[in-house]
């Protein structure tokens, strides 16, 4: 089995992801970290200030290559990756997607004083980000869930009734 969680920054990606992994026995990989060890940089921030955005992609690319042929696996995927087709079809390889949705209001709050993501400094561009991808997301995704004020656990049996099916 291998489930590729995707959306927003701030949907709960990882907490979701982790929690997966528990419930079904199945190794968890946060994509950002794998691009982050590719990068030779300290932190996400580094990478999109001295080698901008386009790089961060091009190291998407080559995680999503190291993850193409993983089995039993979740995968906590980076935000941006449905802007990119290759990346896309690099983590669906035999692998069900799943949009985790959750309405922007909450992941403003949750967001709220963390300076970790690049493109959510600017709310007003992260909002416009968002409303774009949301389309994309729903594209890609093989099915949606969407979290609103449930808890990470609500969330994880969801996933799995779907990945079940
Ligand atoms: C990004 C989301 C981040 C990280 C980078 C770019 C995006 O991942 O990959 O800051 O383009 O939405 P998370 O969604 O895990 O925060």
């Amino acid at each position: 089995m291998k489930i590729v969680l995707i959306g927003f920054m701030g949907a709960g990606k990882s907490s979701i992801a982790s929690v997966l992994s528990q419930k079904l026995g199945l190794e968890f990989v946060e994509m950002d970290d794998l691009t982050l060890q590719k990068s030779g940089r300290i932190s996400i921030n580094e990478i999109f200030a001295k080698d901008g955005e386009s790089a961060f992609r091009q190291l998407e690319i080559t995680a999503a290559k190291t993850l193409s042929d993983s089995k039993n696996i979740i995968i906590s995927a980076g935000g941006g990756v449905v802007q990119y087709k290759p990346i896309m079809d690099l983590l669906k390889n035999n692998g069900r997607i799943i949009y985790l949705d959750t309405p922007f209001e909450v992941i403003e709050k949750r967001l709220a004083g963390d300076d970790t993501r690049p493109l959510f400094k600017n709310k007003e561009n992260a909002r416009k980000l968002y409303d774009t991808r949301k389309k994309m997301y729903e594209e890609y995704s093989d099915a949606t869930v969407s979290t609103g004020n449930k808890s990470i656990e609500q969330v994880a049996e969801e996933i799995i009734k779907v990945v079940k099916l």
